[in-house]
């Protein structure tokens, strides 16, 4: 991990929330959706590595009600503190690679039945051994969830962060291999969530640098990419588009 993305999610920690939160039920759906891919009870033991603030962990909690904590693992304990206090969060402070590697010990030392990676994975430096390492951690009823952006997005970004996004996200395909070559039963589908954004807040968004790819450019950049987006956007008060992910998904095969 990059001082990069520590310093930006040092920074965009404390408003992370704000962002979703005036549309609870895209969080909900998500959550829900999540939960439905790897098909969790309440009696899974369950890990969410690149939690953040837990904004998705919780809504999952709500809705899978697990009875064990669910380890919410962060490398960036700023994000880690927005974790509201719950007994069924259980911050530890990490790196995916870490909790792969075993340097990072999940605390009760049982193996998990779902390993869930939203949006995080395009931080983890070596996916292989990572991806081989969080296989190693599941229990024979184990799955994996990787829930990224596709490669090409409707996000009503600029065009040079269009570009930059492209250049910097994994395709979905590659991810699909690496499970695969772990021995998981690999496959990949896409969701679709319609989102809704006031433009003002979409502009407060973007100043925020609310995703990782905006703060590759610098303050000038960032000043004229938000005037491309005024001008683009000029005649609509209200962004909506279509918010696509790809749902990744592991299994442990049977035997
Ligand atoms: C885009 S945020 C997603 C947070 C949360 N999953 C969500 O969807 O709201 C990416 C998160 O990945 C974390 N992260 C960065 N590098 C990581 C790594 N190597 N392993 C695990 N998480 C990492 C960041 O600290 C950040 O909280």
């Amino acid at each position: 991990m990059t001082d990069q993305t520590v310093e930006h999610y040092e920074r965009v920690a404390g408003s992370y929330n704000e962002h979703w939160t005036y549309d609870p039920d895209y969080v909900r759906r998500f959550a829900a959706a999540m939960a439905d891919a790897l098909r969790l009870t309440s009696s899974d033991a369950i890990a969410d590595v690149g939690c953040g603030t837990g904004l998705y962990t919780r809504r999952l909690c709500e809705y899978v009600e697990p009875a064990r904590p669910v380890l919410c693992v962060d490398p960036v304990p700023a994000m880690l503190d927005q974790l509201p206090a719950s007994p069924r969060l259980r911050p530890v402070v990490g790196r995916a690679e870490d909790l792969a590697s075993g340097e990072v010990a999940i605390p009760d030392g049982t193996p998990l039945d779902a390993v869930i990676l939203k949006e995080s994975i395009h931080h983890v430096a070596d996916r292989a051994t990572t991806l081989a390492g969080l296989g190693g951690l599941l229990s024979r009823h184990g799955r994996l969830l990787i829930v990224m952006l596709p490669q090409s997005i409707h996000h009503p970004l600029f065009r040079a962060a269009h570009e930059r996004f492209e250049q910097l996200q994994p395709a979905p395909a590659e991810i699909v291999e690496e499970i695969g070559a772990v021995g998981l039963r690999a496959s990949v589908s896409y969701r679709t969530f319609h989102a809704a954004i006031d433009r003002d807040r979409y502009v407060r968004m973007l100043e925020s640098r609310y995703m990782s790819v905006l703060s590759e450019f610098s303050d000038d950049e960032l000043r004229e990419g938000i005037e491309q987006f005024r001008h683009a956007y000029r005649n609509d008060p209200v962004l909506r588009f279509e918010d696509q992910f790809a749902f990744v998904t592991g299994w442990v095969r049977p035997g």
